[in-house]
């Protein structure tokens, strides 16, 4: 693209953006504590999706020193639904060793900014530009189906290798009079006219530009290479019943799911399931001796990098005290008390199987034989 070519398109998306731009709450201002914790938010989520969880956020934490002193539990409870957890993790320590080391101020050199946990090349490019207002480009799913678009590039946007490629046009680009907007410009066509089926392009204001719409060829892009389908995770969960009280255990702080409560449970590969297994299961999680009630139902998830169909088993406590082998607490908790406690998607969608056996016409758990 010829040079005046790219000053016109900067100038009719900036135009288009001043025009057209949501108010989006975290967009009032440049505060970039704001912006730091919206574009965490924003990484792996979906604008509408963010909104109500970001107000709650800044009405509990509004600075870096509220959210350092922050306890795990409380921000993770805040989080719950929103997914990726070691976001919310990463941002505690990061606001830790803001307040430590940085006066609670965020920095604005991209060297101290990619040195706190959670922040890589995307976030720290984000919250230089929109924050510090720095010529650095943003490059997201959003900004490379454009680029693809408008270059008709043949890369793969979600080939590793092609990573380069796309920042580099993303860089001949950038407007660096108003990086910031120019950023929040390209994600925000992304997300309302350049959109991944069937793009909008009667009122896109780069059309002029788009290689693809002149070839009447934005179908075909971006080019993606096949995706492999996920491995399939067989589980089995169990709710183990004392009385009118279940147990639930929270997850050691690092790793998947960090800190977020469940049911005892494991990855077992053989279905259909033999129930002995889920009797060891939970002995060997919480020391408990358990029997199996009956079946509750099966729930499906799909993480990033892997799907999980779980059966979900109702058990009845026997015998034994609680010694967790893995897991790092545990309460037994009425059904409704489990609102209090931050658990994860897959036990949400389990909650809907476990009050069933409490609902009017279904035997009490304790009556229900084993099938
Ligand atoms: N997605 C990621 N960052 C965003 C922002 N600042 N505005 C809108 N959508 C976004």
């Amino acid at each position: 693209m010829e040079e005046n070519e790219v000053i016109k398109l900067r100038q009719a998306l900036g135009c288009w953006y001043e025009a057209n731009h949501r108010k989006l709450p975290w967009r009032e201002n440049e505060d970039p504590y704001r912006i730091w914790v919206s574009e965490v938010m924003l990484q792996q989520t979906r604008v509408e999706t963010v909104i109500p969880y970001y107000r709650r956020f800044m009405t509990r934490f509004p600075s870096v020193d509220s959210l350092s002193d922050a306890d795990t539990e409380t921000l993770l409870k805040l989080w719950e639904g929103l997914g990726y957890y070691a976001r919310a993790r990463n941002l505690l320590r990061s606001a830790q060793i803001l307040r430590r080391d940085h006066g609670g101020r965020l920095p604005n050199t991209r060297a101290e900014l990619s040195g706190l946990p959670g922040i890589g090349d995307y976030i720290a490019a984000a919250v230089l530009s929109i924050a510090f207002q720095q010529p650095v480009a943003v490059v997201d799913g959003n900004v490379k189906r454009i680029l693809a678009r408008l270059f008709m590039e043949a890369s793969a946007v979600n080939d590793p290798a092609a990573k380069n490629r796309f920042a580099d046009l993303a860089e001949r680009l950038l407007d660096h009079r108003h990086p910031g907007r120019f950023n929040q410009a390209m994600m925000e066509l992304g997300q309302r006219i350049c959109i991944p089926s069937a793009p909008n392009c009667v009122p896109c204001p780069i059309r002029e530009n788009c290689r693809a719409f002149q070839n009447n060829a934005t179908a075909d892009y971006p080019q993606r290479l096949p995706k492999k389908t996920p491995p399939l995770q067989k589980m089995t969960f169990a709710v183990v019943m004392r009385g009118k009280r279940f147990l639930i255990l929270r997850r050691p702080g690092q790793g998947l799911l960090g800190g977020l409560w469940e049911f005892p449970g494991e990855v077992i590969q053989d279905q259909p399931i033999d129930e002995g297994k889920v009797i060891d299961m939970i002995r060997r999680q919480t020391g408990v001796q358990a029997t199996i009630l009956r079946r509750l139902g099966n729930v499906r998830h799909a993480y990033t990098h892997f799907r999980v169909s779980a059966d979900v088993y109702l058990c009845h406590y026997r015998e034994g005290d609680v010694r967790l082998d893995g897991h790092t607490a545990y309460h037994w908790i009425q059904p409704e008390e489990i609102r209090q406690y931050a658990v994860h998607k897959m036990i949400h969608k389990m909650m809907p199987l476990l009050t069933l056996p409490f609902t009017a016409g279904n035997p009490s758990p304790t009556a229900v034989t084993r099938q």
